[in-house]
């Protein structure tokens, strides 16, 4: 029912084979599915919106049993007094920030510890700008399964960091950008035999892929006319891209919406590669952002993220920090959503598409906000005015009050 399938030259391996990449040729692996074999029932289901309830179309056998903490089901919101300060009628955010471990890396890790179980894996292993490293800690425990985590010394916010060391994985700390932690933790997994769970591993693209499910699903199976999000090391952009594409393949949706990925200005190597290069990337060597999550300068899944792109007819750009950080308080001000600076990203980028008219006002635009406001707390209380301190009396609480 399902395989292994190189991007590139199409050449396929069993799912059970243990590569992160294409033997032949090097190139990106994803899942592939006999999709005229497969029923799917969830359609007609009105069992509520979860990860599994779309296993029909996840790499599993019917009877195998998942590590699972209920991740997915997220709210889709539509936009009220913040679309109205825009002039726009139809945006929604799927708050990803609302799964089990406050990101949307649940729905990767759920199917990726998964994966590690039935394959009989020791040890989970990943390099992390910190919600991935929570995410692995956190099914890691759940399965009691080891979990090594490398993160970028000092660019991890603190939530993230509290996360995988409460739920105890092995933390270490690479002087080193999250390029160079990848890079090693990949070559640890091979040397050591740990399974990498980063977005190159195919099958957490194919938990993350759900989130094209529950948008369509919402909206009564439709696809929106965009879909915007971050962009960090690129492995989301394209499992929601697979997620509607397999819909539409099955005809249960019509159409595919333009996918809008977003970047921070200090860390835009797809964004780069969209306006010059087209599919060559050049590596920033030094990315550089306030949204630590997407401070990526080499994204592995770019070649899947640069097809999701060109094929849906979407685009890419990016957003300055300042930017970034007005969306994010807009969000938390205007609609009672806190999220963690990558995630604004989505808004401050939609923000920019309707100002230029890529996306029109009246078109129905889905943001993915991907990580919740906890997540970093550091930056909260660096961009906000401090509480102010007030002696225990009334009068002196209104006078602060009223100024
Ligand atoms: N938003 C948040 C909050 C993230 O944590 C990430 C990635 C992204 C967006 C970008 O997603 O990499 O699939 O393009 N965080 C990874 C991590 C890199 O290690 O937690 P992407």
């Amino acid at each position: 029912m399902y395989h292994l399938e190189c991007i590139e030259c199409d050449k396929t391996y069993p799912a059970s084979e243990l590569i992160h990449t294409c033997v032949e040729c090097g190139g990106l692996l994803e899942v592939a599915y006999d999709l005229d074999k497969i029923s799917v029932d969830f359609v007609e289901s009105n069992q509520p919106q979860s990860v599994w309830k779309y296993r029909a179309l996840l790499p599993f056998p019917a009877d195998f049993k998942p590590v699972t903490i209920q991740e997915g089901g997220t709210p889709l919101y539509k936009l009220d007094t913040l679309a109205k300060t825009i002039g726009a009628t139809n945006v929604y955010v799927k708050h990803e920030g609302l799964n089990p471990t406050g990101s949307f890396k649940d729905r990767g890790m759920t199917v990726g510890v998964s994966k590690a179980v039935e394959l009989g894996m020791t040890t989970v292993a990943c390099a992390s700008t910190g919600n991935t490293s929570a995410s692995l800690a956190i099914y890691g425990a759940k399965a009691q399964i080891p979990a090594v985590v490398l993160l970028p010394e000092g660019k991890v916010a603190l939530g993230k960091v509290a996360q995988a060391l409460m739920h105890g994985a092995k933390v270490l700390s690479v002087r080193g950008n999250f390029d160079d932690a990848l890079a090693l933790v990949r070559q640890l997994c091979d040397s050591e035999g740990f399974y990498l769970l980063n977005s190159i591993n195919p099958f957490r693209l194919e938990g993350q892929k759900t989130i094209a499910f529950e948008v369509a699903e919402s909206l009564g199976w439709k696809a929106p006319d965009v879909l915007v999000l971050p962009v960090g090391n690129a492995g989301n952009i394209s499992a929601i891209y697979k997620g509607f594409k397999e819909l539409k393949a099955l005809g249960i949706i019509d159409s595919i919406p333009r996918m809008c990925g977003i970047q921070a200005e200090g860390a835009a190597p797809i964004v780069e590669a969209f306006n010059k290069t087209k599919n060559m990337i050049q590596p920033e060597m030094n990315p550089e952002t306030i949204a630590t999550a997407i401070r990526i300068g080499n994204p592995v899944n770019a070649a899947k993220a640069l097809r999701a792109l060109y094929e849906s007819g979407g685009t890419a750009i990016s957003v300055t920090d300042e930017q970034i950080v007005d969306a994010q308080i807009k969000l938390a001000r205007l609609e009672g959503i806190g999220v963690e600076p990558a995630s604004a990203t989505s808004v401050a980028g939609l923000i920019k598409l309707m100002e230029n008219g890529t996306i029109k006002r009246d078109e129905v635009a889905v943001c993915i906000t991907t990580g919740h406001l906890l997540k970093d707390p550091e930056e909260v209380i660096r961009m906000c005015e401090p509480p102010i301190v007030v002696d225990a009396t009334v009068e002196s609480i209104t006078k602060a009050v009223f100024g």
